[in-house]
């Protein structure tokens, strides 16, 4: 029999096989996930990122980090936009999140644009992905085609938040298995970690290093003592936690390498930041310098680690659901009334389409 043929049957039996199960566990995420159901879905997310950023840039390095802790914390199925309610323990309220996530609101209001023009369709982790993505872009950055397909949790889990989320003051080696357990590694570590490029910080997250780093009365000798003044001007001893500084005090607001040419010159701000190149023999120096050196291997690794990221833990195919409101799992969305407006004013059709 000739063997073209037998190949030829072959595949026709996989396309029927897995044209039979849309739902199989391994379902794959892909950037063509919504190009029947909402193609207009990335220009929505654009359009409103864009218009929040013209007043607020810094919500672009908000928005990346919200995609970060929701994947880090039972996968990337925003679990981590779930409110407080009876039976949700929510991880906005997890050490690494109170008083700092911000772009919840934004969110919301992506969420509302996009159910406007394809209702019940695009998950609130697909909104947290494309979000990260074109804040990369808008903020001069790598872009990348964003796998989509993930839908939502019906669970969040505040203990994992705090279990999963790296520390500012966690050592390198810490830093490594946080990534590891999520099948990142140190590569992807270094590069993620350059999304330190933009974005700020409170003085409380670093404040030691400035005056009593370790409890040695000293300052961090890993810091930059020119930097350490103007890192003291900003947070004065013994003052509040809550000013801000930049991430990156040469280009604060542009998604560029100079993270980590600042490390090189001993200005990391946070102590996981320096460590990645103040490690005695560490292997992460090399990729600093290499990054540091080259934007586009920064670039390619950063898309390369983001989608990486982006993949970690998904429900697809029937697992979880699409949720109404970002901020609540469905039957409460329903209990509280916040269910959409084209939902709600439809009659028994849309009632019967969404169950
Ligand atoms: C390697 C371990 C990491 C640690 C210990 C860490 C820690 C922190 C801390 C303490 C802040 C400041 C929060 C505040 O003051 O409210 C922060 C901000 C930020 N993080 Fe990380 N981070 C890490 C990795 C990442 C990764 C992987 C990403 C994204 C890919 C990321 C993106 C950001 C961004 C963009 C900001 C600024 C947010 C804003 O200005 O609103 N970080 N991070
Ligand atoms: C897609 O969305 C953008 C931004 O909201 C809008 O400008 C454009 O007209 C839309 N295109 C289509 C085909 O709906
Ligand atoms: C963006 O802003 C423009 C003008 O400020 C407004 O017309 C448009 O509706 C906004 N688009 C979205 C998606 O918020
Ligand atoms: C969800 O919680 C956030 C912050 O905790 C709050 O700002 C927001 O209003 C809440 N959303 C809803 C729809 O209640
Ligand atoms: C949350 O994660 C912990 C592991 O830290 C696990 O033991 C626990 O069962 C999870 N709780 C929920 C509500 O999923
Ligand atoms: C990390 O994984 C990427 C592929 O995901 C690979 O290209 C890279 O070489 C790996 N780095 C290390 C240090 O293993
Ligand atoms: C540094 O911190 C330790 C522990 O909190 C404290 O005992 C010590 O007095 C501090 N040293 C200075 C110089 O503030
Ligand atoms: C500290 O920063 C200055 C620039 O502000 C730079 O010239 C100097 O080389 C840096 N010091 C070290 C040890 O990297």
């Amino acid at each position: 029999m000739n063997s073209l043929r037998v190949i030829a049957i072959a595949l026709c039996y996989v396309v029927v096989v897995f044209g039979v199960l849309p739902f199989s566990s391994d379902a794959q995420l892909s950037p063509s996930f919504y190009s029947k159901t909402c193609p207009n879905v990335s220009s929505i997310v654009r359009e409103v990122v864009r218009n929040v950023s013209k007043t607020d840039p810094r919500m672009l390095a908000s928005l990346i980090r919200l995609h970060f802790h929701d994947c880090f914390v039972q996968g990337c199925d925003a679990s981590i936009l779930l409110n407080k309610t009876d039976t949700i323990v929510t991880e906005q309220d997890a050490f690494p999140n109170i008083n700092s996530l911000r772009g919840l609101d934004v969110v919301n209001q992506i969420k509302t644009a996009v159910e406007k023009a394809c209702p019940n369709t695009v998950s609130c982790a697909d909104i947290l992905a494309l979000a990260a993505e074109l804040s990369s872009t808008l903020a001069q950055g790598p872009d990348w085609k964003v796998p989509l397909g993930r839908r939502d949790s019906l669970t969040a889990n505040q203990s994992l938040a705090n279990q999963n989320l790296p520390a500012p003051f966690n050592s390198l080696d810490q830093l490594k298995a946080a990534f590891a357990i999520q099948g990142l590694n140190t590569t992807d570590l270094v590069a993620l970690s350059g999304a330190h490029t933009i974005g700020r910080s409170h003085c409380s997250l670093f404040v030691s290093r400035l005056y009593n780093f370790s409890n040695t009365g000293n300052p961090d000798p890993t810091l930059n003592t020119t930097y350490l003044q103007q890192l003291r001007n900003i947070c004065p001893n013994g003052g509040p936690g809550t000013p801000l500084a930049n991430f990156d005090p040469t280009t604060p607001d542009k998604f560029d390498k100079n993270y980590y040419s600042n490390l090189q010159l001993k200005k990391g701000l946070l102590q996981s930041d320096q460590e990645l190149f103040s490690t005695s023999g560490a292997d992460t120096i090399s990729i600093v310098n290499k990054f540091s050196a080259d934007q586009k291997a920064f670039y390619e690794s950063f898309a390369a680690a983001m989608i990486k990221m982006g993949n970690i833990g998904v429900l697809t195919g029937n697992k979880g659901e699409i949720r109404k409101q970002c901020n609540f799992i469905n039957s409460k969305s329903v209990e509280l009334g916040l269910a959409n407006v084209a939902e709600t004013d439809s009659s028994e059709e849309g009632m019967v389409s969404s169950i």
